[in-house]
């Protein structure tokens, strides 16, 4: 059974400057919900009720995101306000809730093994805030689809996705023989590829399950561009050792890393979601 969830917030955000300069990206509001909350919201509905951060100097936002606010509450008790806290304040009475910190960001594979006094030795699901996964309507959301792939396969899954051509870059990119489904076995990987240079147009996106056995297999891996240790390596290594699968999964996805993505998600949620009150 997975029960933790590792949510890697150490990120600079850069892309949303000056918006990121002093306030972490995954506290944005998509509408009235910080995006970091939508995606706790995601493991929770997963089963998973261990939940373990990741932060970095400037994220205390996020800490504070998911504790009670004594002076607030008590403005607001008897009032119908009291209603908009409802759905976090849920999270925190029914799930635990654990910081650790990167000292240095040296990316995300360096952000997960940081959080391996979090997580431990056991399987467990990383999610990556700023990738807004939203469940088709009476649908299971992506990480809940992911658990069942992993109760079945007991090995390492990654969410993927298609992606046109020209936007290959900006992911790990897979390929894989086609068990159907949707699923895939890993046979290769390949961090941010050239157009040319990529095995297919099947993306990595921010949801991952992983065996513990990635620790040694990151703590292998060197530093690539811009001194950042990927997490892609130490998957492939699993791929070739073992297994991984990777996972077409349903619903839709928004890239809120990007303002693009981010706007989109903010129409399609206030539409979709909240003026229907999904
Ligand atoms: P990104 O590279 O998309 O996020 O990392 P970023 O660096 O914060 O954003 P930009 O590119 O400067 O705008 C994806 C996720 O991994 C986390 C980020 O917080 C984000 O949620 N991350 C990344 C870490 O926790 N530590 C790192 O060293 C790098």
């Amino acid at each position: 059974m997975i029960s933790k969830c590792l949510f890697p917030v150490a990120g600079y955000g850069t892309r949303f400057l000056p918006a990121t300069k002093a306030m972490p990206k995954e506290m944005l509001p998509v509408v009235n919900k910080p995006l970091v909350q939508y995606a706790v919201e995601e493991a929770v509905e997963a089963g998973l009720s261990d939940i373990g951060f990741v932060t970095g100097r400037g994220k205390r936002a996020i800490e504070d995101h998911f504790d009670i606010s004594y002076e607030l509450e008590k403005e607001i008790a008897g009032s119908t306000k009291v209603e908009l806290l409802k759905d976090v304040n849920n999270l925190i009475e029914h799930n635990e809730f654990a910081f650790t910190r990167q000292v240095h960001m040296k990316g995300l594979g360096h952000a997960v093994l940081s959080g391996r006094n979090l997580m431990g030795d056991n399987p467990f699901a990383v999610v990556l805030a700023d990738d807004l996964c939203v469940p088709d309507e009476g649908d299971i959301g992506v990480l809940a689809q992911m658990v069942k792939i992993y109760n079945q396969f007991r090995c390492s899954v990654v969410a993927i996705q298609e992606v046109p051509a020209d936007e290959v870059h900006k992911y790990g990119v897979i390929a894989g023989e086609d068990m159907g489904n949707g699923l895939y076995r890993v046979n290769n990987m390949v961090e941010k590829p050239a157009k040319e240079d990529a095995p297919s147009n099947l993306a990595i996106i921010g949801r991952y399950i992983l065996t513990p056995d990635i620790y040694e297999r990151i703590e292998a891996t060197p530093a690539g561009v811009g001194g950042e240790i990927q997490i892609t390596d130490a998957l492939l290594q699993q791929a070739k050792e073992g297994c991984v699968i990777a996972y077409k999964f349903r619903g839709k996805r928004f890239d809120c890393g990007s303002i693009d993505g981010f706007v989109e998600a903010t129409n399609y949620v206030y539409e979709n979601l909240y003026k229907k009150g999904r």
